[in-house]
């Protein structure tokens, strides 16, 4: 990164690869289904990371299978994927977007990782990363924890792919830990380091549910997110020691804003994966509303206030969050409960403002009229029409979700 009078230069190279911007999505937010991998190509990211890939397609844990909360997220997806074959398919098309493609490779036993990768890195991702580090695969050691292992491990990849290697490594917490990852690292070389992956086997529990928040292996899953940031920034400062410098860094971990990302880089990275925080943008969220109604002549305007910020707060809830699944065979709702049926929460709240107009009403001489669903109603379209001018996109199915946000993305490109 360099400095201009008035112009900063965020691009970087790793390991000879030229990054246009040294920020860029981590594996697994955002980037398994080709129209995730196709959306990151066109944004702004200085390259597209590719989820990791496995050696047959993968539906992932059951789910919830993550959870995000205030300090962060949790999650426990275990590798939902197209499976490498996929991924060797799409890269080519990737590539056309002119950044550079990461393709991660991951493995239920040793024996994967190399066939994945000889495939993989003869189709011409820019890198290949190598994740050593899934923590939510139920019955499977991280490898990236057992020193011997991921020694192995890398010099057989290293064996079958050309182009710039690097791993993904799990978090450390003892300086013994980090001299003797550093140690495989110089005996069994890779070209750079992605640190950190998610802080594996936590546990998120809600006092109000008496519950763990996520399914899979009893609620225990991976941390992302702001809360990992410190064992993030001392992981990438401990091996940017270890190598003095000489080993292009990329640093994970609860990078939400510019200066994360700045801490990132003094902490000695070289370029910023973004993963909890990209999951969150998706999400629209409603900072603030107006709504203008007119009642005729409100006789107590409080009331009638509330009573429209009321119908503000459910017509918002239905439009992001809300969605009632039927049973098509018996007709039955088959998510009567406030687990999977989702509506705002306190600290979804918006600023709302009513404000009533004394316009006269269908010609009623007493201008007084009820105030009830109808402020509902439009707020739905506001909601779909403010995302529509934010981002272009029409929305045309509620809630409106990240995954249907990506999907009229993607429609709106189409159309464009
Ligand atoms: C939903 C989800 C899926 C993930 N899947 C992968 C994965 O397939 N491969 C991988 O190396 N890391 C995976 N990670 C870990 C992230 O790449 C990242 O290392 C971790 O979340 C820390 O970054 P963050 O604080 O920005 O979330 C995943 C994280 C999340 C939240």
């Amino acid at each position: 990164m360099t400095h201009s009078h008035d112009t900063v230069d965020l691009s970087c190279t790793i390991a000879g690869v030229r990054f246009p911007l040294c920020l860029m999505n981590a594996s697994g937010a955002l980037c398994v289904t080709r129209e995730e991998l196709e959306a990151l190509g066109r944004s702004r990211t200085g390259a597209i990371v590719t989820k990791s890939m496995t050696l047959e397609a993968r539906t992932g844990n059951p789910e919830p299978r993550y959870y995000p909360f205030a300090g962060g997220s949790i999650n426990s997806m275990g590798l939902p994927n197209l499976g490498y074959r996929a991924y060797a398919e799409l890269i080519p098309a990737l590539k056309t977007f002119r950044k550079p493609v990461i393709a991660s490779v991951a493995g239920l036993c040793e024996d994967d990782f190399p066939e994945i990768a000889r495939t993989i890195a003869r189709v011409g991702p820019d890198l290949v990363e190598v994740n050593l580090s899934c923590p939510n695969i139920p019955g499977k050691p991280q490898i990236g924890y057992d020193f011997e292992a991921s020694e192995r491990l890398i010099r057989r990849v290293r064996a079958v792919v050309a182009c710039p290697l690097g791993v993904k490594l799990p978090p450390y917490f003892d300086p013994a830990h980090h001299a003797a990852m550093a140690k495989v690292l110089k005996r069994a070389p890779v070209d750079f380091l992605s640190l950190i992956n998610s802080v594996g086997n936590a546990l998120v529990i809600d006092p109000d549910r008496e519950s763990v928040v996520i399914k899979p292996k009893g609620g225990f899953g991976g941390l992302g997110g702001p809360g990992i940031k410190p064992v993030a920034l001392a992981n990438v400062r401990a091996f940017w020691k270890a190598f003095d410098g000489r080993i292009p860094i990329i640093g994970v971990g609860g990078v939400a804003s510019g200066t994360d990302a700045f801490e990132h880089l003094l902490a000695g990275a070289s370029a910023v994966q973004i993963g909890t925080a990209y999951l969150l943008s998706y999400n629209v969220k409603v900072l603030k509303m107006v709504a203008v109604n007119d009642c005729g002549i409100p006789i107590n305007p409080l009331t009638v206030e509330s009573q429209v910020i009321g119908c503000m707060i459910q017509g918002v809830s239905w439009a992001l969050w809300e969605n009632r699944i039927l049973d098509r065979n018996v007709g039955t709702m088959v998510n009567p409960n406030l687990e999977s049926y989702k509506i705002l929460s306190a600290s979804d709240m918006f600023e709302a403002h009513s404000l009533l107009t004394p316009v006269a009403n269908g010609g009623q001489n007493t201008s007084t009229a009820g105030i009830g669903e109808p402020p509902i109603t439009p707020t739905l379209a506001a909601v779909a029409n403010a995302v529509y001018n934010a981002t272009g996109a029409r929305v045309r199915r509620l809630p409106i979700t990240p995954d249907v946000m990506l999907a009229a993305l993607a429609d709106a490109k189409r159309r464009a």
